[in-house]
């Protein structure tokens, strides 16, 4: 067997075409798990990834939800007994499109324009757990057997929350998902021609506040100056939230369990070309800001955050209307790190959005959805392994962390126990959940050759 992998990278070489014919068609499929309205494409879309399993030589199946949310598919190929076995893991839902007016092609209609291809899903994240699959479909193809055992675990519900893959991996799935290692699709390099391997991710608390006041809009002349105003007090409220100078979270007990940068991750991320001025630029602002004391990278990457998202109430449309509104409302979410945990900063926002808030309005504070931060391995055998394959058709990957979230991955650090790689080749301006989603083709096949060169490292690997 080719220990240079050159047999199935010719294969991908000749097939290009193809595999991109299917991205296409894969693409055109609008799984917004968020949205009840496109329920039917959601779970058409889990059908078509089984049909891409079948193909591509793999036993694949369905896993229906327990708890009524969208099906996650599975696939396995165990045909190297001794050799070890990897888990793939992508997600087949993609965000809602909107705003669509700003798409220069309709979403959902997938647009190759020079190098490109524009699509909402394209980076995040069927173009990428597609490259996956499509290294172990050629190998399967070119050589009918893999080095190696693989399983595939592709979620519909990482946009809306994982919970159906929470309560499979946390419940029942320690057998059936067993395996040497976890290779994530979902994430990105750190710039063109620059692979990374991210070995953190931040976890999420996203919380609701709810202003209550007066029992009805009021003339907010002829009442004005009597009651408080809801939206009045949100802002005082969120106003509160954080030092507006240094920047710091001004929660109570908030940044108790964070973990501190190391020295080697200061120095390591201080010698990364990072240009401060181009990403000002890049994002069109007039001046940068973050937490005192820390870089940009820094802040991006190691220090939890607590952003407004959204906030409602009142009058919002044309010209003035005089109204005192009845209740306003805001979310909030906080980026989390290490070793910060989920339920304790719930359960610290809401006691203090509770003491600061005005007299004269009812406030309500609820949490939907989040996911714990996690640090992965950053040596050991299997991401030597990686690194080398990357720098095969790259070179070699910079350590680094990651502001974005994968609920799933700290539930699969903690119940498999296993090293766990995010093996991303997605860029920053590839506009993941933003209008004119795209992926660079060049790092799509780039990727599924880098994932051929990996399964033939790891037959020779001693992976643990
Ligand atoms: N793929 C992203 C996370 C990501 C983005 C990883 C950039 C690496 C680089 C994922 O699909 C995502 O959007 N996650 C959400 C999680 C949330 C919906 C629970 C996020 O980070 O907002
Ligand atoms: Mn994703
Ligand atoms: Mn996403």
């Amino acid at each position: 067997m080719s220990t240079t992998s050159q047999d199935v990278l010719d294969r991908v070489e000749r097939e290009r075409q193809d595999y991109l014919e299917e991205l296409e068609e894969y693409l055109r499929i609008p799984s917004i798990s968020t949205d009840p309205a496109f329920k039917d494409d959601v779970l058409r879309c889990a059908g078509f990834v089984v049909d891409l399993m079948k193909d591509a030589g793999l036993e694949a199946r369905l896993i229906d939800s327990a708890h009524g949310g969208y099906p996650l598919v599975y696939g396995e190929w165990s045909g190297a007994p001794g050799k070890p076995t990897i888990l793939f893991y992508g997600h087949y839902d993609v965000q809602p499109a909107d705003p669509i007016e700003l798409w220069e092609h309709p979403p959902f209609e997938p647009a190759v324009v020079g190098d490109r291809i524009y699509a909402r899903g394209a980076t995040d994240d069927k173009g990428q757990s597609f490259a996956h699959l499509k290294a172990v479909a050629a190998m399967l193809a070119e050589r009918g057997s893999l080095p190696i055992n693989v399983k595939f675990i592709i979620e519909g519900e990482e946009e809306s929350g994982g919970e159906t893959i929470d309560h499979f991996v946390s419940e029942d799935a320690g057998e059936l998902l067993a395996c040497d290692a976890v290779f994530i699709s979902d994430s990105a390099m750190y710039a063109p021609g620059q692979p990374s391997l991210i070995y953190g991710l931040k976890g999420l608390a996203y919380m609701e506040i709810k202003v209550t006041g007066p029992n009805r809009d009021l003339h907010s002349g002829s009442f004005g100056g009597a009651v408080t105003n809801p939206l009045n007090a949100l802002a005082q409220i969120v106003g509160q939230l954080r030092d507006a100078k240094t920047g710091r979270i001004l929660i109570p007990g908030f940044y108790d369990d964070v973990l501190e940068i190391e020295d080697w991750e200061r120095s390591e991320f201080a010698a990364f070309d990072f240009d401060e001025e181009a990403y000002r630029g890049e994002l069109g602002v007039p001046e940068l800001f973050g937490e005192e004391g820390y870089t940009t990278l820094e802040r991006t990457w190691v220090r939890p955050t607590c952003d407004v998202n959204g906030i409602f109430g009142g009058y919002a449309g044309h010209g003035a209307k005089t109204v005192l509104p009845a209740w306003g409302g805001a979310k909030v979410s906080m980026r989390l790190v290490p070793d910060q945990d989920l339920e304790k900063i719930e359960r610290l926002f809401t006691e203090y959005v509770q003491s600061i808030a005005p007299q004269g309005v009812e406030v309500e504070v609820t949490s939907h959805h989040g996911g714990q931060p996690v640090l992965l391995a950053t040596e050991g055998p299997v991401v030597d392994a990686a690194m080398a394959a990357m720098e095969d058709i790259w070179q070699r990957p910079v350590r680094v962390r990651e502001g974005g979230s994968i609920p799933i991955v700290s539930t699969f650090s903690s119940v498999l126990g296993v090293p766990i790689l995010l093996l991303g080749f997605g860029l920053s301006d590839d506009c993941l959940h933003s209008p004119n989603e795209k992926l660079d083709l060049g790092n799509f096949y780039g990727g599924i050759r880098a994932v051929v060169r990996l399964l033939d490292r790891l037959a020779t690997t001693q992976v643990s």
